[in-house]
Formats: structure tokens, C-alpha cells, sequence
């Protein structure tokens, strides 16, 4: 007993160290609640922000690059499913239990593609404020069929996973700044959305914040039904700390940074 209780002191130290390196003063402190409403507002209407695209300076990429070398894995086209929309509507719960299954990569090719996929040259399954798409979908897959766990980051152009870190230890290092919820610990994935603000604010200046959170909502939301009619649970979530989480995935946290997650697994069978 007094191992188990040194044991979890010890993991609890770890978990502490590991958030409060990195971490940030909490700006959001410093604002009222009325400045923070603004950003839900945007602005009244009667002027126009001056975007960097009316100044004439030149679009960022609109998609993030990967090395020449990067190693790419096809994905499995999305096959066409049908269900009763008003059903699917009324069976999506959010689940947070799984069993320990394999996610099939048809299905988790299914689900990115419902959250971010291209259906021609220029649309995407979601609607992404002036089409600027400022939204990257990772994955943290610890049990999928055919994957090595690792990271993998969806390319939507060519329906294919980016390996950034075939690591078998990535997901469970996921677990820390996730507060080691228990939803994340039991996934076979994690899709994980960043934001690179400043494709949409080139054009949308300061009004572009809401516009790329509402985003996250929509890839998330269609991710959540996709995988409701492939009978999956999945669960979204935003029990993680910021600056942990972005140092895990390797990105910057200034011009690009996590934004919102969703756990996918086959459900527990009670
Ligand atoms: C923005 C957002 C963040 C959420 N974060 C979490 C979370 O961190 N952990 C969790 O267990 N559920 C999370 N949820 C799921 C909600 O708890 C859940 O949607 C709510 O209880 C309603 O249940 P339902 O999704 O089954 O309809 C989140 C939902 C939203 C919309």
C-alpha cells in the first residue's frame, strides 16, 4: 500500500514538472468578462478591420508543408454510408469508455475525411470562413489497424497521413498533458486540431479568432457524427494544458497551436 501511495506521489510529481515547465502566464486573466464577449461578437459592422490582404501583402500557404522526405501512408477512400439523419442526429452521445479493439484505418480514414477531406480541388467536407482553412488534424493513434502508434498528420489534398512520429511511446506521453483523463488513456486515437491563425486573420485581421474556433466546432462535430454512423464512440475534449500539449506534438504554439481534440475507439461493451 505505502509502494502504490509512493508510486502515485511520484507520478503526480512527474505530472507537475512536466506542466509547469513551459507554462504561460494566464493572459486570458487580464481581460474582463465583457472584452472576452467581444470576441465571441467580432465587431459591429460599420467599419472594416484592415487585413494584411487589403495592404496588399501576400497570402501565407494555405497548407502546412512537410519535408521532401516526409513518409506518406494512403488512406482508404472514404466508401459511402447511409444512414437516417434525424437518427444519427439523435444517436451521437458523447462515449468516453472503449473497448480494446483496433480502430480500422478505413474508419479512421472515414472520419478525417468527414472532418477535413477535400470533395474537389477547392471544398472541404467542413466550411472554413473565406475558405482560408486554418485548421490542421493530427492524429495520436495508439491502436489502429495497419498503423505503427505514433503521430500522423492528415494531408486532405492527397487523402493521406504525414508520419511525424511513428514512437509507440507518443500516445501514452499524450496522456500527461491530458491531465491523464481517462478518455484519452482508452482511445485508439486522438484527432487533435490545430490552428495557424494567421491564414484567416491575412484576411479577416482581429475578427478571425471566432471564425477559427467556430471551425474546430464544425471538423469536430462532423468527425463526431461520422463516427456515431460507423457505430464508434467518440468523445471531444478540452481537458488539456496548452503549452504541454503543443510541446508534445512538436508545433510552435504561436503560429500554430492545439485548439480542440476528440477521443474515437469502438465502444466498451458493458
Ligand atoms: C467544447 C467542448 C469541450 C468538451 N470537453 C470535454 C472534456 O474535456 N472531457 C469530457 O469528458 N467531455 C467533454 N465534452 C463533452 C461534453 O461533456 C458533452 O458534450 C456533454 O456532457 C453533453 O453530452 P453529449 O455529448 O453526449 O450530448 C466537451 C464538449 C464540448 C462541446
Amino acid at each position: 500500500m505505502r509502494l502504490l501511495l509512493r508510486i502515485s506521489a511520484l507520478l503526480v510529481c512527474a505530472c507537475a514538472t512536466l506542466l509547469a515547465e513551459d507554462s504561460p502566464a494566464r493572459p486570458l486573466d487580464a481581460f474582463s468578462y465583457d472584452q472576452l464577449r467581444m470576441f465571441l461578437k467580432g465587431y459591429n459592422g460599420d467599419w472594416r478591420p484592415q487585413s494584411d490582404r487589403e495592404k496588399g501583402l501576400p497570402a501565407p500557404p494555405a497548407t502546412k508543408s512537410s519535408p521532401s522526405n516526409a513518409r506518406r501512408i494512403a488512406l482508404p477512400k472514404p466508401a459511402a454510408r447511409s444512414v437516417d439523419f434525424k437518427t444519427l442526429l439523435e444517436s451521437r452521445r458523447s462515449v468516453r469508455e472503449f473497448s480494446m479493439e483496433p480502430l480500422p484505418l478505413a474508419d479512421l480514414a472515414f472520419l478525417l475525411w468527414a472532418a477535413q477531406g477535400m470533395v474537389d480541388t477547392n471544398f472541404h467536407t467542413a466550411p472554413s470562413a473565406g475558405g482560408r482553412y486554418p485548421l490542421e488534424t493530427y492524429i495520436s493513434a495508439a491502436n489502429v489497424g495497419g498503423l505503427k502508434p505514433g503521430i500522423y498528420r492528415y494531408e486532405p489534398a492527397t487523402h493521406s497521413l504525414v508520419v511525424i512520429d511513428e514512437n509507440p511511446k507518443s500516445p501514452e506521453k499524450l496522456l500527461a498533458p491530458c491531465y491523464g483523463e481517462r478518455t484519452v488513456a482508452g482511445a485508439a486515437a486522438v484527432l487533435i486540431w490545430t490552428a495557424t491563425p494567421y491564414r484567416t486573420e491575412w484576411k479577416y485581421a482581429f475578427t478571425a479568432h471566432r471564425m477559427i474556433a467556430m471551425e474546430a466546432g464544425h471538423a469536430c462535430q462532423n468527425a463526431l457524427l461520422a463516427a456515431t454512423a460507423l457505430g464508434l464512440g467518440a468523445c471531444p475534449l478540452l481537458s488539456y494544458h496548452q503549452s504541454a500539449i503543443d510541446k508534445w506534438l512538436g508545433v510552435d504554439g504561436r503560429e500554430e497551436f492545439v485548439i480542440y481534440l476528440a477521443a474515437v475507439g469502438q465502444p466498451a461493451r458493458n
